[in-house]
């Protein structure tokens, strides 16, 4: 009998690792004979810790599952799929999970992470088969027709980048995983790590293959120690295993990864500032030009993809770029890994085509807010995203979509407010935000972060708001167009998104109009 148990690091928070620990000792008590595996998590975080048992019919899923349940579970005959209040049925036919387009995440929640032989089992290293049979153009033009898109949040079209690396001249380049993954309400990465490691494993090694590039790092946020754990027992599996090191798959190609943790800023998710830190020096910014792809870490051609980008490949490579671009709208083709949060019944990972509107995924998927009340703003993209209004909640997610709207898809991150959120408040903590994680490099971030949290605090105090709101409004285009990078750059978004579309939050003391 074999019992799935995650060990997300959500599902470890929410209890699974006692809950596997009770499903253990019962079963033991009970004289069954059980393996319990590990897994990642499906997604749907509202129902972890969700158990999974293995069937003749298939996987049955309960949900959500706390020590105190693991008995009464048992006694309903749990290892064989026995009926009980938690009962969830086959877990792929729940609607949140049988509504997706599940292509990067369909082993996520399913598979023993951390083993080779279960990862091929579920289709694994079938990109990378198909990648060994390509030339480096042949590989870069499947990523280039795929129509892929730069998952971290610019959206620049993979293919150009990879091609830009591959015929970069230099005897030593460098693939580069940014998961340093920083934004508010995002998750896909580490969910991703921690779940199925070696599609990130294999996207990585399909771009080293491309690029010639026979070493690669991943650059992991500290705040993700399980993520740490389960990729470096992956690495080590995958050595051991041939599909790293020296001769990959036997292809007669090397590719060598390693892990390395940054260590709590924000700005090293910028790619650049990311390159200074791996080479072990102070997470500050560098300009650009020259870009990471002709002079990168250490100097040399490096191809820096989000995590998400690289997990994109494995698929691509397996069933051809047009089967991917098949999915989507206009110029943002294939899927996006959507994460639900903040206030909301149902949150967690959707992965889902590009196209399905902001009200879809909040109503369809989300059930509404958790606290009941209506939904009154939803953040799109991360702290230096806009916050959209109910009337603009039919915006489709796409790249040009988000940008008419002004507004930014970023790295697919959704967090819903209700109507007692005070706007005014949002827009200082963008300012805030950005005064304390700017790494100090250009004034108008610096300066202009910390005079925008002092001239908001002015108009929350009613002090003469519309004339310090005029000040604010100054502030934020010099920021956008003097800053050096995204952080500066996008600080305004969230800030000028509050004040256009919540004037009234900002007029407390009855002095202005919008
Ligand atoms: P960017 O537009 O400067 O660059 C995008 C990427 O394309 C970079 O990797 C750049 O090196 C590359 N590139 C540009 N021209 C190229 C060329 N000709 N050939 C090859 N490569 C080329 O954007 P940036 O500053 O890297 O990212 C900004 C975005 O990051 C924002 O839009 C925001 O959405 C996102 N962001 C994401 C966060 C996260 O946690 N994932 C956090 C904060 C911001
Ligand atoms: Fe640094 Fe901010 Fe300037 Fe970016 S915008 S380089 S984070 S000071």
């Amino acid at each position: 009998i074999t019992l799935y148990v995650p060990r997300d690091a959500v599902a470890l928070g929410l209890g699974a690792n006692r809950v596997a620990r009770a499903l253990f000792a019962g079963a033991e008590r009970r004289g069954l004979d059980v393996t319990i595996v590990r897994t990642g998590s499906r997604g749907l975080l509202w129902l972890e810790p969700m158990v999974e048992v293995g069937t003749p019919e298939g996987r049955v899923a309960y949900g959500p599952v706390t020590p105190s349940d693991v008995d009464a579970l048992l006694d309903a005959g749990l290892v064989n799929g026995g009926a009980h209040a938690l009962r969830l049925g086959d877990p792929e036919k729940i609607p949140y999970l049988a509504r997706q387009h599940r292509l990067t995440f369909q082993r996520c929640g399913v598979v023993d992470p951390v083993s080779v032989e279960d990862y091929r089992a579920h289709g694994g290293y079938r990109g990378l088969e198909a990648a060994l049979k390509l030339d480096a153009a042949g590989i870069v033009a499947e990523v280039r027709e795929s129509g892929l898109r730069g998952r971290g949040g610019a959206g620049f079209p993979a293919g150009i980048k990879w091609n830009t690396v591959m015929l970069a001249a230099s005897p030593h380049k460098y693939v580069v995983c940014n998961a340093d993954e920083g934004d508010s309400g995002t998750f896909a990465d580490r969910m991703m790590m921690e779940g199925d490691p070696f599609n990130l494993i294999e996207g990585m090694t399909i771009a080293g293959i491309a690029t010639s590039a026979t070493r690669g790092y991943i650059y992991l946020r500290s705040e993700y120690p399980q993520a740490f754990a389960t990729l470096k027992e992956a690495i080590a599996n995958g050595i051991a295993a041939g599909v790293l090191g020296d001769n990959v798959m036997n292809s007669g190609k090397a590719f060598h990864l390693e892990v390395r943790l940054g260590a709590g800023a924000y700005i090293c998710g910028e790619e650049t500032s990311l390159l200074e830190s791996l080479e072990g020096r102070r997470g500050i910014v560098r300009a650009k030009p020259p870009i990471p792809a002709l002079k990168g870490f250490l100097g040399q051609p490096t191809l820096v993809n989000n995590v998400m980008t690289f997990t994109a490949v494995p698929y691509i490579l397996e069933h051809g770029a047009k089967a991917y671009a098949e999915y989507g709208m206009g110029r943002s083709l294939g899927t996006l890994a959507i994460q639900l949060a903040g206030n909301i019944k149902h949150g967690g990972l959707i992965e889902y085509a590009f196209g399905i509107t902001l009200r879809e995924i909040i109503e369809d998927f989300g059930g509404g807010t958790q606290s009941g009340r209506p939904v009154r703003a939803v953040q799109v993209g991360g702290p230096l995203g806009a916050y959209f209004p109910d009337h603009l909640l039919d915006t489709p997610l796409d790249y040009e979509a988000m940008a008419a709207k002004k507004g930014l898809v970023g790295h697919g991150g959704i967090v819903v407010f209700d109507d007692t959120v005070d706007m005014a408040k949002q827009a200082r903590f963008a300012f805030e935000f950005c005064a304390v994680e700017s790494c100090g490099k250009c004034t108008p971030c610096r300066i202009g972060a910390t005079r925008g949290v002092e001239t908001m605090d002015k108009v929350i105090a009613g002090q003469d708001a519309e004339r310090n709101l005029a000040v604010i409004s100054d502030l934020c285009d010099v920021m956008t167009d003097g800053s050096l990078c995204a952080m500066g750059g996008l600080t305004p978004m969230p800030v000028m998104s509050a004040i256009t579309h919540f004037p009234e939050d900002f007029s407390r003391g009855g002095q202005m109009s919008v």
